[in-house]
């Protein structure tokens, strides 16, 4: 036959999205609606206000992703939703338009792990080989993920406490900096040298689990003691030193895994793969190591439609179809 195309949704958090992809791997569109300006006032996302912007918004960006690929409803034919990890009622809103349409259309509907959508990202500029490890770094999640195929993933280690981005935001936030804060350290810590000492969460030998908390309490406290004594301190040295604390366990740890565990690809996944300094201490280390790293462009990095198509085009492949019972699950495995 001709080729498959899939509508991809994604709603499991601040932005909404639509896009329609080909045959897994050609972006035909994606529309993506942030409502960052929506949840700034309130220094973190909403879920009441994320949810209604959702519904106002989610079938013009449906309309515009079909729009923008040329396509009508007949030359779709799948729908591939986020299903969960997320705020359950921003899932729902996507979960509901995805059932009306495959509902509607008489066309499959396939649920959508956001985890494997930010691992897919990947996948539109080059194909996987097998095994690979994803070092997932998001607002909710930071993950190790061993995948053996398509499909398949295994979590060798996570986050025991915040996620990098959350870490990034809560810092940013104590500085003052608007949300979403990673970008505005992530430019701040370019600027500085990481001249303040801060710890480094290794935990116990062996693990490829991960602590981010302890760290933006140091932060804090540099802040705070700073404060007391009536001293100012350079947000770009702090910055720069939050950073470089973050950017060496994760590159520590994903290069100690893979010296257990061989890998054919390294690839970044997540919010957080935008961070100019993780892309750059990745991608020389892997240089070093041999291996070969796959970092998404940044238009796909955040939240969008494109992603979840594309491993939704995996899980439609496998014949894995969910049905009218699908529903958003705040906290799914992976
Ligand atoms: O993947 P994502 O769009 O949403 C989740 O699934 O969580 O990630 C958003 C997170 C936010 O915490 C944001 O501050 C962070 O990614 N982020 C960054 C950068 N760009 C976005 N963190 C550090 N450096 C960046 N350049
Ligand atoms: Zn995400």
């Amino acid at each position: 036959g001709g080729p498959i195309r899939i509508l991809g949704i994604e709603t499991s958090c601040d932005e909404t999205s639509a896009a329609v992809i080909e045959n897994g791997r050609t972006i035909l569109s994606n529309v993506i609606s942030s409502q960052i300006e929506s949840h700034k006032r309130f220094g973190g996302v909403v879920p009441e206000v994320a949810s209604r912007h959702h519904v106002e918004n989610i079938t013009l960006i449906i309309e515009q992703a079909l729009q923008e690929a040329s396509c009508t409803w007949d030359d779709i034919h799948a729908i591939a939703v986020t299903y969960g990890p997320g705020l359950v009622g921003a899932l729902l809103v996507g979960v509901a338009a995805a059932k009306s349409i495959a509902f509607a259309r008489g066309i499959p509907l396939v649920g959508v792990h956001h985890i494997a959508g930010h691992i897919y990202a990947n996948r539109f500029a080059k194909e996987f080989e097998f095994p690979l490890l994803a070092l997932v770094v998001s607002g909710g999640h930071t993950e190790l993920v061993y995948m053996k195929e398509h499909g398949s993933y295994e979590i060798i280690g996570q986050t025991r406490d915040d996620a990098v981005g959350e870490a990034y935001d809560k810092v940013a936030r104590s500085l003052g900096l608007p949300y979403p804060g990673g970008p505005h350290i992530d430019r701040l810590a370019q600027e500085g040298t990481a001249s303040i000492p801060l710890p480094r969460a290794w935990l116990e030998a062996g693990s490829y689990d991960f602590s981010f908390s302890g760290l933006k309490s140091a932060v804090l406290n540099v802040l705070h003691n700073a404060n007391q004594r009536g001293e100012t301190i350079e947000a770009a040295e702090l910055a720069a030193s939050f950073q470089a604390s973050v950017v060496e366990v994760l590159v520590e740890k994903t290069f100690r895994l893979i010296q257990e565990r061989p890998v054919k690809q390294l690839l970044l996944a997540g919010g957080v793969a935008a961070n100019k300094g993780l892309r750059a201490a990745l991608a020389s280390r892997a240089a070093v190591e041999g291996v070969e790293l796959l970092i998404p462009p940044l238009s796909l990095c955040t939240d969008n439609a494109a992603m979840i198509a594309g491993a939704g085009y995996i899980v439609y492949q496998k014949g894995i179809l969910a049905d009218m019972d699908l529903n958003g699950i705040a906290s799914l495995p992976l």
